[in-house]
C-alpha cells in the first residue's frame, strides 16, 4: 500500500514537472502547486458528470441547461479555491427515490450564481405525496450547502424542491442573496411537505438576505450555529421563521442570531422557537425584529420547549434554556382561528427577555406557562 501511494506521488510529481514549460530560471517549480493549481479561465458545460469531472481545471464553471441523471449529484464539491459556479438555462433532474442530495457545493471563497433567465427546477411533482420526509417516496434533498467557506451563493432562481431546500452545514463566512424559491405548485392535497428552504446547523457567519419563498414548511429553521443573519425575507405559504427544534443532534447551541425586516404571510406559524423534551443545549441570544405577520393560521409567535419526535408533547422541561431573547416589532394579524402568542416554557428555562409585539386577530392562550418578565401571552 504504501509503496504504491509513494510512486503514485512521485509519478504525479513527475507530471507536473513533465507538463511544464521550459523552467524559468529563478521559478522552480514548489511540490505543493500540484494541490493549489491555478486553473484556466471558463469552461461551460452541458452535461453533468463532464463538468465535476473537470471541476478543478476551470476558474469559472457554467453549467448550461443541464439534465442531471436520475440518482445522482451534480457534484460541485472541493472546488479550487476562489472558483465561480454559473447556472444557466435549466437545470433539471432526473426521477429516483434516493435520499439526494441534487446539488452539493464546497469549497472556499465559491461563488455561485444564476444567471439571466435561468431556473433550477427540482422537477418535486414527481415525488409529492403529501408526505415529505416522514414517509412515502423517498425524496432527494435539494442542495448542500456543506462546507463552503468564506463563499456566496447569489440570485439562484429554483422551483419545486422535492423536500428541504438548501442545507447549511458546517460552513462558515457564507452569504446567500436573493434566492428565490417557488414550490407554490406543491400547494394543496398530496403536494410538498417538508420543504424547508433554509436549514442551518453547525454554522457561523451565515447571512441570507432577501429570500423570496413560497413554501410548506419553515422558511428558515436554525438547528445550531453562531452568528447567523436573516434578513429583508419574505415567506409564504409555509411554518414561518424558525429556530429549532433544538436538541438531540450533535450540535444544540444557537447563539447570536438576527432575524429582521422580513415578511410571513400565508403561513401556520410567525416567529417560532422550539426545543426539544427531555434534551440539552442552549438558545441565546436571538433577536427577532420588524418582522410583519398577515393570515397566519395556526400561531403568530410560538416558543414552546416541550418537542418530541418533531411533535409538541405539552409537557416542557428545562434543558434548553431560551436566554437573552429580543422580539422587538413583530407585528400584524392571525386568523381568528389561531391564536396570536403561544409560550409554554420549563420553570426558570426562559429569562432575560425582551418584548415588544402586537400580533392580533387569533385568540389568546390560556395555556402559557412559565412566561419570563416582560413577555406576555
Ligand atoms: C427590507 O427588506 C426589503 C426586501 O423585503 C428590502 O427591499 C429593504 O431594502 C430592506 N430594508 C432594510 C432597512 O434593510
Ligand atoms: C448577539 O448576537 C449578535 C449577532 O450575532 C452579535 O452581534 C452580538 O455581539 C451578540 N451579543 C453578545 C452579548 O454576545
Amino acid at each position: 500500500m504504501v509503496s504504491a501511494r509513494l510512486s503514485a506521488l512521485l509519478l504525479g510529481a513527475g507530471a507536473l514537472v513533465a507538463a511544464a514549460p521550459a523552467p524559468a530560471p529563478t521559478a522552480a517549480p514548489k511540490l505543493e502547486d500540484r494541490s493549489t493549481k491555478t486553473s484556466s479561465g471558463s469552461c461551460t458545460f452541458t452535461d453533468a458528470s463532464a463538468a465535476s469531472k473537470s471541476k478543478t481545471s476551470c476558474s469559472t464553471i457554467v453549467l448550461s441547461d443541464i439534465a442531471v441523471p436520475s440518482g445522482t449529484t451534480l457534484d460541485m464539491t472541493k472546488l479550487n479555491d476562489g472558483t465561480t459556479v454559473i447556472f444557466e438555462g435549466t437545470t433539471s433532474f432526473g426521477y429516483k427515490e434516493w435520499e439526494g442530495p441534487l446539488i452539493s457545493v464546497s469549497g472556499t471563497k465559491i461563488t455561485v450564481q444564476g444567471a439571466d433567465g435561468h431556473v433550477i427546477d427540482g422537477n418535486g411533482a414527481k415525488w409529492w405525496d403529501g408526505k415529505g420526509s416522514n414517509g412515502g417516496t423517498t425524496k432527494p434533498k435539494f442542495f448542500y450547502a456543506h462546507s463552503l467557506k468564506q463563499s456566496s451563493i447569489t440570485g439562484l432562481n429554483v422551483k419545486n424542491t422535492p423536500v428541504q431546500g438548501f442545507s447549511i452545514n458546517s460552513a462558515t463566512d457564507l452569504v446567500l442573496d436573493s434566492i428565490t424559491i417557488d414550490n407554490s405548485d406543491g400547494d394543496g392535497d398530496d403536494g410538498g411537505h417538508n420543504t424547508d428552504a433554509f436549514d442551518v446547523g453547525s454554522s457561523s457567519g451565515i447571512t441570507i438576505s432577501n429570500a423570496n419563498i413560497k413554501n410548506q414548511d419553515d422558511c428558515l429553521a436554525i438547528n445550531s450555529g453562531t452568528n447567523i443573519h436573516f434578513t429583508g425575507g419574505t415567506c409564504s405559504g409555509g411554518h414561518g421563521l424558525s429556530i429549532g427544534s433544538v436538541g438531540g443532534r450533535s450540535n444544540n447551541d444557537v447563539d447570536g442570531v438576527v432575524i429582521e425586516n422580513s415578511s410571513i404571510s400565508d403561513s401556520q406559524n410567525g416567529v417560532r422557537i422550539k426545543t426539544v423534551y427531555d434534551a440539552t443545549g442552549t438558545v441565546n441570544n436571538v433577536t427577532y425584529k420588524d418582522i410583519t405577520l398577515s393570515g397566519i393560521t395556526k400561531y403568530g409567535i410560538v416558543i414552546e420547549q416541550d418537542y418530541e419526535n418533531g411533535s409538541p408533547t405539552g409537557d416542557p422541561t428545562t434543558g434548553v434554556p431560551i436566554t437573552g431573547l429580543t422580539i422587538d416589532g413583530v407585528k400584524g394579524t392571525v386568523e381568528s382561528d389561531g391564536t396570536n402568542i403561544y409560550i409554554l416554557c420549563g420553570d426558570g428555562a426562559c429569562s432575560d427577555w425582551d418584548w415588544s409585539a402586537s400580533v392580533s386577530g387569533g385568540e389568546s392562550s390560556s395555556d402559557c406557562s412559565n412566561v419570563p418578565t416582560g413577555a406576555s401571552c
